[in-house]
C-alpha cells in the first residue's frame, strides 16, 4: 500500500523536471558557448549553441567517449576533466566520483550541461576504455584519476631496473594468456595489480618491453585508475566508509579504533603486509551504515567492538594460506 503513494511522488517529481529540462530549453537561451577540448597532446575549439549536454556535444564534434547508459548517470564510464566552466558537480555524479576525483575536477560528462565556455582534457586512452566496456571487462566501481601537475612529469628516467625471476615468470605469463589481444593494457595491469598486491616498476618496464608501448603510456594508465598502486598493498585491503550516511552513523569512530588496532594511518600498511587502511567516500550499501568493506566483502551495520573479530578472520585466512 505504501507502494502507491511512492509511485504518485515519482511520478510527480518526473513531471516536474520533464516540464523544467523544456522549459529550460524553450526559455533560457545560454547563447554561443566555446568548448577546448584537450586530447592527445592537442587542443581543438568549436562553438556549439548552449544548453546542450558536453557528452552529446563531443560525441558530436568526434570525441568518442565511453558510454554504456546514454547519459543516464549509471554507467560513470564517460568521465572528462574539466579545466574550466561547466558548474557545481550533481549529485547524479558523485555516487562515481572519489574525494581526489572530485578535487581535481572529474565530471560525467552526461551531465555537464553547456551554459558557458567549457575546457576539458580527455586522457588520451579513453578510446582503450571504450573497447573494454564493450567487451564488458571495465568494472564501473574503478575509480578514475588524472594527475594534476602535468601527466609528463610523472614519467620516470628509464634505467634499468633487475627483476626477480619468480616476478619475471609471473608476469610472462600474463603477458603471455593476452598475447596478440588488442586494447588489453588495462586487463594486464588489472591481473598484475592482483598479482603482486600493487604494480611493481620492474614488472611494469618488463611490460612496456613485452608489449612494445612506450613506459610513459603505461605509467599513465597506472596512475589514472585508483585501482592502481605504484606503492606495495597489504594482502587485505580494509575501507572504512566516510560517506554522509556512515559519517554520521559513527564511520569517524570506526575508522579512530581500526587505526588504534593497526597500528597504521589512513593509506598506510600494517608491519606484517596483512592490511591496508583506506576510506571511501560511499560503498552503495548506505541502507546498512555505517560500513566497511574488506577486500570485496562488505560489512554492514559495523561497530568497533567488531573489528578484533574481522581482524582475526583475515589473519587466520593468510595463517592457513602461509601452512599450505
Ligand atoms: S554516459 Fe553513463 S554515466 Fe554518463
Ligand atoms: S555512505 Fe557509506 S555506504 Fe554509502
Amino acid at each position: 500500500m505504501i507502494f502507491v503513494p511512492v509511485l504518485v511522488i515519482n511520478l510527480i517529481l518526473l513531471v516536474i523536471t520533464i516540464l523544467l529540462s523544456i522549459a529550460d530549453r524553450l526559455l533560457v537561451s545560454y547563447g554561443e558557448c566555446k568548448i577546448t577540448v584537450y586530447h592527445e597532446g592537442e587542443s581543438k575549439e568549436f562553438s556549439v549553441d548552449g544548453g546542450g549536454f558536453l557528452l552529446s556535444e563531443l560525441t558530436s564534434h568526434g570525441y568518442n567517449i565511453p558510454s554504456s547508459c546514454a547519459g543516464k548517470a549509471s554507467c560513470g564510464f564517460c568521465k572528462v576533466q574539466v579545466q574550466k566552466g561547466g558548474g557545481q558537480i550533481l549529485p547524479t555524479e558523485e555516487i562515481f566520483m572519489s574525494r581526489e576525483e572530485k578535487l581535481s575536477g572529474i565530471r560525467l560528462s552526461c551531465q555537464v550541461k553547456v551554459k558557458n565556455d567549457i575546457d576539458i582534457f580527455i586522457p588520451d586512452f579513453l578510446t582503450t576504455v571504450r573497447g573494454i566496456v564493450k567487451n564488458k571487462t571495465y568494472d564501473p566501481k574503478l575509480r578514475w584519476r588524472f594527475i594534476k601537475d602535468g601527466q609528463e612529469s610523472f614519467v620516470p628516467e628509464k634505467r634499468l631496473i633487475k627483476l626477480d625471476p619468480r616476478d619475471e615468470t609471473a608476469v610472462d605469463a600474463i603477458l603471455d594468456e593476452f598475447e596478440g589481444m588488442r586494447g588489453s593494457l588495462v586487463p594486464i595491469l588489472q591481473r598484475i595489480n592482483t598479482t603482486f598486491n600493487y604494480l611493481p616498476e620492474p614488472v611494469l618496464w618488463r611490460t612496456a618491453k613485452r608489449l612494445h608501448v612506450p613506459m610513459s603510456s603505461i605509467y599513465r594508465l597506472a596512475t589514472f585508475y585508483n585501482a592502481f598502486s605504484l606503492e606495495p598493498k597489504g594482502k587485505n585491503i580494509i575501507k572504512v566508509c566516510m560517506g554522509t550516511s556512515c559519517y554520521v552513523k559513527g564511520g569517524q569512530r570506526i575508522l579512530d579504533s581500526m587505526q588504534n588496532k593497526l597500528g597504521v594511518e589512513v593509506g598506510g600498511n600494517t608491519e606484517d603486509m596483512n592490511f591496508t587502511l583506506e576510506t571511501v567516500s560511499c560503498i552503495g550499501c548506505c541502507g546498512q551504515s555505517p560500513v566497511i568493506s574488506v577486500n570485496d566483502n562488505i560489512y554492514g551495520y559495523f561497530k568497533p567492538k567488531m573489528i578484533d573479530e574481522v581482524l582475526h578472520e583475515y589473519c587466520k585466512k593468510e595463517l592457513e594460506k602461509s601452512q599450505s
